[in-house]
C-alpha cells in the first residue's frame, strides 16, 4: 500500500503540472500591472533591524539582507517597510513573489503572503473596419488582439455582443456610429466611430437604345457607380410601372414612340433618367411633321385635289354649254 502513490499525491502532481503548463496564463494571478508601470510587493509583516528578509520569485532568491547587510540585490530593491520596489516592469517580471523572514535566532516567522504578478501591455487604440456583406447586410470588425475584451457602442450605447465582428442589416444602421472598446485587465481603449458606406449616393443614370435582333430594342439604364444594391425599374411616359432590371427589352413596333425612363434607386437615394425613345424602326413615312399628323396633311391634300377636280368638272361642263350656244 505504502508503495503505491496515494490519489493525493497525484493530484498534488497534476496540479503542479497545470500549473507549469499555465505559467503566465492570466488565471493564475492576483495582481495586474502595465508593462512599464511600477508595483510594490508589500511585506505584511513588522520587520526588526535584526530579522534577516529574504524575496523569491519563483523559488529563485532575488534579494536577501541580514542584519542591515545586503547580501542578495541592491539596498534599493526593497523600501522602509521591507516590502519589495518592481519598477520599469517589463513581461519578465510576471511570477510570484514571496518574501521569507528569520528572527536573530534563526526562527522563522511563518508563512508570509505571495503575489502573483502579471505583467501586461496596455492595449492598442482598436480600429473598427467596415466590410459590406451579402446584399444587405454589414459587418464590423474590431482590431482586438488576443485575451482582450470587446464592447461595442452603436451611437454611444452599448450593445449586447461581446464578438470580434457585429453583424447588421444595412437598411437599419444606415447613419449609425459603430466604436468598440477593447479592454484587458490594465487598460481600456476605444475606437474612433465607423459608419457603413455601402450605399454610395445615386447620380443621375443614363438610358442607352440598343437594336437588338431585327424587331426588338433594349433599352439600358447605365449608372456610373454600379454595386450590387442598386435597383432599377423601368417607366413610360404615363408613368406606368413597366419592369425592373438593368435592361428592358421589348418587340420595336409595340414602342414606336414610347418614352422610357429608369428610376435607379439604393436605400439611401434614388434618380431618373432622361427619356429615351426607340430609334431602331422607322416608319416609311413620317407620321407627324412640324409636330402635326401626316393626316391633316394628307386629308388637307386629298380635299384640295377634289376641290380641283370639282372646280375642273365644273369649267369642262360650263365651256361644253357654251359651245353649245
Ligand atoms: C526577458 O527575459 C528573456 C529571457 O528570459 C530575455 O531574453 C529578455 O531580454 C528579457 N527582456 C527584458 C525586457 O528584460
Ligand atoms: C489602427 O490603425 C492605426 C492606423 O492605421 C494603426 O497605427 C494601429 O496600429 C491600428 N491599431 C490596431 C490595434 O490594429
Ligand atoms: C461577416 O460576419 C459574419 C459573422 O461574424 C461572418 O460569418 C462572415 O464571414 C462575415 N463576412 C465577411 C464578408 O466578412
Ligand atoms: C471600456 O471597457 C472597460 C472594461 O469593461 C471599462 O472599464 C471602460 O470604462 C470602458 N470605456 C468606455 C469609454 O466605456
Ligand atoms: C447591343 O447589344 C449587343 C448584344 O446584346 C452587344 O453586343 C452590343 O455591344 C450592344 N451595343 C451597345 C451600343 O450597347
Ligand atoms: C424610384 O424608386 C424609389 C425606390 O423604390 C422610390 O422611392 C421612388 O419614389 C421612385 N421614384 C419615382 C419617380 O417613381
Amino acid at each position: 500500500m505504502k508503495k503505491m502513490p496515494s490519489a493525493a499525491t497525484i493530484a498534488v502532481f497534476l496540479l503542479s503540472c497545470f500549473s507549469i503548463a499555465s505559467t503566465g496564463s492570466q488565471a493564475d494571478c492576483d495582481v495586474y500591472a502595465a508593462t512599464g508601470s511600477s508595483f510594490t510587493v508589500r511585506l505584511k509583516h513588522v520587520l526588526k533591524d535584526s530579522d534577516s528578509l529574504r524575496w523569491f520569485k519563483n523559488e529563485n532568491l532575488i534579494f536577501h539582507r541580514r542584519s542591515k547587510k545586503v547580501i542578495i540585490g541592491k539596498n534599493d530593491d526593497v523600501d522602509s517597510t521591507g516590502s519589495l520596489k518592481l519598477t520599469q516592469l517589463t513581461k519578465n517580471n510576471t511570477g510570484r513573489y514571496a518574501p521569507q523572514i528569520h528572527r536573530a535566532d534563526g526562527t522563522s516567522a511563518g508563512d508570509l503572503p505571495s503575489v502573483r504578478l502579471c505583467v501586461l501591455d496596455r492595449v492598442q487604440k482598436p480600429n473598427v473596419t467596415m466590410t459590406c456583406t451579402d446584399k444587405g447586410h454589414v459587418n464590423f470588425t474590431c482590431s482586438v488582439g488576443q485575451n482582450e475584451k470587446i464592447t461595442w457602442f452603436m451611437d454611444d450605447e452599448a450593445l449586447e455582443e461581446k464578438e470580434k465582428t457585429l453583424t447588421r442589416e444595412i437598411k437599419d444602421v444606415l447613419k449609425a456610429r459603430f466604436s468598440c472598446n477593447v479592454s484587458n485587465s490594465v487598460s481600456s481603449e476605444i475606437s474612433l466611430p465607423v459608419q457603413q458606406n455601402c450605399y454610395a449616393t445615386l447620380q443621375k443614370p443614363h438610358v442607352t437604345v440598343n437594336c437588338t435582333g431585327d424587331s426588338e430594342v433594349t433599352f439600358t439604364c447605365a449608372v456610373s457607380q454600379k454595386d450590387n444594391y442598386v435597383e432599377f425599374k423601368w417607366f413610360n411616359k404615363e408613368n406606368k410601372q413597366q419592369e425592373s432590371g438593368e435592361t428592358l427589352t421589348k418587340k420595336t413596333k409595340d414602342v414606336v414612340n414610347t418614352r422610357f425612363f429608369c428610376n435607379v434607386s439604393n436605400p439611401i437615394s434614388y434618380h431618373i433618367s432622361d427619356p429615351a425613345v426607340q430609334n431602331c424602326f422607322k416608319p416609311s413615312f413620317p407620321t407627324e411633321l412640324l409636330g402635326i399628323s401626316i393626316w391633316v396633311f394628307i386629308g388637307g391634300g386629298a380635299g384640295l385635289l377634289i376641290l380641283v377636280i370639282v372646280t375642273a368638272t365644273v369649267c369642262c361642263v360650263r365651256a361644253r354649254r357654251k359651245r353649245r350656244i
